[in-house]
């Protein structure tokens, strides 16, 4: 029997139970999909997924789906680091995708789980010739972290080395990396983590890029800080330059700049644009969400439901 997470209601369990996805080349139920204990991706992280959102517009009556060419590409790239085959190609995935969410009726704000991991259920340590499951799942999300101003700590932690595993990869098994930061900071008191690379530079949070702004100049650590390549990283570039005229520089960033910056904010596909207020209980100037991150939050936020027919491209309804 499942167990149900303690927060989660019996509705929303049987919801999940009982939505649509893909599995393997088919249409199910979540609770018809099954695996054994001795899977290999359960048991060595050999897997690699994908998060998407897709957001509700009440007024238009309309489901958009973000940048979701964009994420079945990266996981198409992915993939390959861990000698997988994307079974199907982007176009159909993406059809596939938001047919399962008109099958789902969902009229909120959702998240869409494509994952891809190694099958077979055996007993040994590597990548190639294990065969492979494909699935996409779904379920209803609202915020991941506070969107109003977060606190965050740098880890003691670091982020994982290229050198050690794919870092620029969605893995399964690296997160749990994120995972020990993340608990590590909320266990603190703090809302989030900020790991810094093997050589002291600021990577990124347990599951989000970061910016910071001084003097009106935006920098974001480089892919070589071992940084998973946002596609909400790349949004926002793009919207600070073409948006607002801003410079944005990629450039390593130490772990006392943070204190200095005037402004700092994490951002990705769960935590969209989240100002981060305070660095290791210091005060990121003074204290309160930046006008550069309000100004991008704004311009995201109001793209993201189809506010903005410039960025039209970018969203695929799935209600006719
Ligand atoms: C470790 C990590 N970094 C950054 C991001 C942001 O990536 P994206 O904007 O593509 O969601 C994520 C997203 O889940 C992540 O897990």
């Amino acid at each position: 029997m499942t167990q149900a997470p303690a927060s989660a209601s019996p509705d929303a369990v049987t919801r999940r139970e009982t939505s649509w996805i893909w599995f393997d080349g088919r249409v199910c139920q979540y609770g018809e999909a099954k695996i054994g204990l001795l899977t290999h991706g359960l048991n060595y992280g050999t897997g690699i997924f994908e998060g998407i959102r897709a957001y509700w517009n009440a007024e238009r009556e309309q489901l958009y789906i973000l940048r979701m060419a964009e994420h079945f590409d990266r996981l198409r790239v992915n993939a390959r680091i861990l000698q997988m085959e994307v079974p199907l190609p982007t176009a159909e995935l993406c059809s596939i995708t938001a047919d399962l969410l008109r099958r789902n009726r969902y009229r909120e704000d959702i998240y869409v789980r494509p994952l891809m991991f190694k099958s077979a259920e055996i007993i040994g340590v590597k990548l190639h010739d294990v065969p492979e499951s494909f699935a996409i799942c779904m379920a209803p999300m609202g915020s991941y972290v506070g969107t109003g101003g977060i606190r965050c700590m740098v880890s003691s932690w670091r982020r994982i080395e290229d050198t050690m595993a794919p870092a620029r990869a969605k893995c399964t098994g690296i997160y749990v990396n994120s995972a020990l930061a993340k608990s590590e900071a909320l266990q603190s008191g703090f809302d989030e983590a900020i790991l810094l690379t093997m050589d002291g530079h600021v990577s990124e949070g347990s599951a989000e890029n970061i910016f910071i702004v001084r003097q009106g100049v935006l920098y974001t650590p480089p892919p070589s800080d071992n940084i998973l390549e946002g596609i909400t990283r790349q949004t926002v570039m793009h919207l600070a330059r073409e948006e607002m005229g801003l410079d944005v520089v990629e450039r390593s960033i130490d772990r006392t700049e943070l204190y200095a910056s005037d402004e700092v904010f994490l951002c990705g596909t769960g935590a969209q644009v989240a100002p981060v207020i305070e660095v290791d209980r210091r005060r990121v100037s003074d204290g309160e969400p930046g006008p550069v991150t309000l100004r991008i939050q704004d311009i995201y936020n109001g793209l993201v439901s189809g506010g903005n027919a410039k960025y039209a491209e970018w969203l695929t309804p799935v209600y006719a």
